[in-house]
């Protein structure tokens, strides 16, 4: 038992005569063993051990109502780790007798009429041996628990730089602050829809908003420009998928290597014309595909300084068409089917009114 830091170990002793448990207390308590416990009754056992937690528990193996045998399967079925030794309390000794007590669970064993010297020796390194393995399990607990803290807060404060840089990409684009909260929750809606797991979803609302990180290499004359692009700024426009892909290169997290996929991938078109790839039907990693619906239909129900908002229906339209063409026609048909989520999903995150309704 701990107190403070000194330790007073617990013996548990189990055995029906009356005169062994008087000895066995007696042997014990002269050596300063001062914390034990009786029990006559082997049916107590259980009970005894989960409220005392004994450190060792000397057990007698023939016994009314539940030998010593039971008494250990009943000890088994508990699954504690820290299950002390058990010591077999025995007259016989033929090696058949022992060796079904040490399968059954038994550390070690004392033949009666009890040796006093050989009884102190056994417990007490059997003591010392539980007490190194209680130690070694508390601190690797210890050591879990500081793991996971710092494992979430790792994971937090990287959450924090993606969400970060999501949002130097938005104010490049002077896009609406709200655009990438719209687009990551929509693509965790449609990947959800598509089968993903929960923690693919989450996943992909992470690594979503980054997906025109890219814009942050792309000149301010092209990337502010309120008319249309000439061929030459239109390639450079372009340019922004390959910059993305670059800058979230080299980080084998998972959530970095979605980030990275999307970002390269979210103009890919199902058709094979879209860019900087030129990539076709499943060969676009599936989350791109999911991007590039989100983010389309978000931008068409957008205003943007070039221009108006397409009300829902139109942008509908424009995605059911260019199914098979832009699009993962499987994505489009779960798109029509989660469209309600989905304008609750704009409704949502729409501080202000830049978009259709
Ligand atoms: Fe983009
Ligand atoms: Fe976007």
């Amino acid at each position: 038992m701990n107190i403070g830091s000194k330790e007073i170990e617990r013996i548990l002793i189990v055995d029906d005569e009356p005169a062994n448990l008087k000895l066995l207390d007696k042997m014990l308590g002269s050596q300063g063993y001062q914390d034990l416990l009786l029990i006559s009754d082997p049916r107590e056992v259980i009970a005894c051990y989960q409220s005392a937690r004994p450190d060792i528990i000397l057990l007698d193996i023939n016994m009314p109502y539940l030998d010593g045998y039971q008494v250990m399967e009943q000890l088994k079925t508990l699954n504690d780790p820290l299950l002390p030794p058990i010591v077999i309390l025995t007259a016989q000794s033929g090696k058949d007798y022992l060796l079904r007590a040490l399968a059954a669970g038994a550390r070690d064993f004392i033949t009666k009429p009890f040796d006093r010297n050989e009884l102190l020796m056994r417990v007490r390194n059997l003591l010392d041996a539980q007490l190194a393995h209680r130690l070694i399990h508390d601190q690797k607990n210890v050591l879990e628990k500081m793991i996971q803290k710092r494992t979430e807060e790792l994971r937090h404060s990287r959450l924090q730089v993606v969400q970060r840089l999501g949002m130097a990409a938005e104010y490049r684009d002077e896009e609406t602050g709200d655009h990438i909260l719209r687009m990551s929750h929509i693509s965790a809606l449609l990947a959800k829809s598509a089968g993903w797991d929960e923690a693919q979803c989450e996943l992909i609302l992470n690594a979503s908003p980054m997906h025109d990180i890219g814009k942050i290499g792309i000149p301010d004359a092209i990337l502010l420009k309120p008319g249309k692009f000439e061929p030459n700024e239109w390639e450079i426009m372009k340019t922004h998928a390959a910059i993305g892909g670059k800058l979230l290169d080299g980080d084998d997290s998972d959530l970095m290597k979605m980030a990275r996929e999307i970002a390269l991938s979210h103009h890919e078109k199902w058709d094979g014309s879209g860019y900087p790839g030129r990539l076709a039907g499943e060969s676009i990693p599936q989350a791109g595909r999911i991007a590039a619906l989100a983010d389309v239909f978000d931008a068409l129900t957008s205003v943007r300084p070039y221009k108006k908002a397409w009300t829902i229906e139109a942008a509908v339209d424009m995605i059911k068409e260019n199914s098979g063409k832009h699009f993962d026609p499987a994505l489009v048909e779960l798109f029509i089917q989660e469209l309600d989520s989905i304008i609750k999903i704009r409704e949502r995150f729409s501080e202000s009114k830049d978009h259709a309704t």
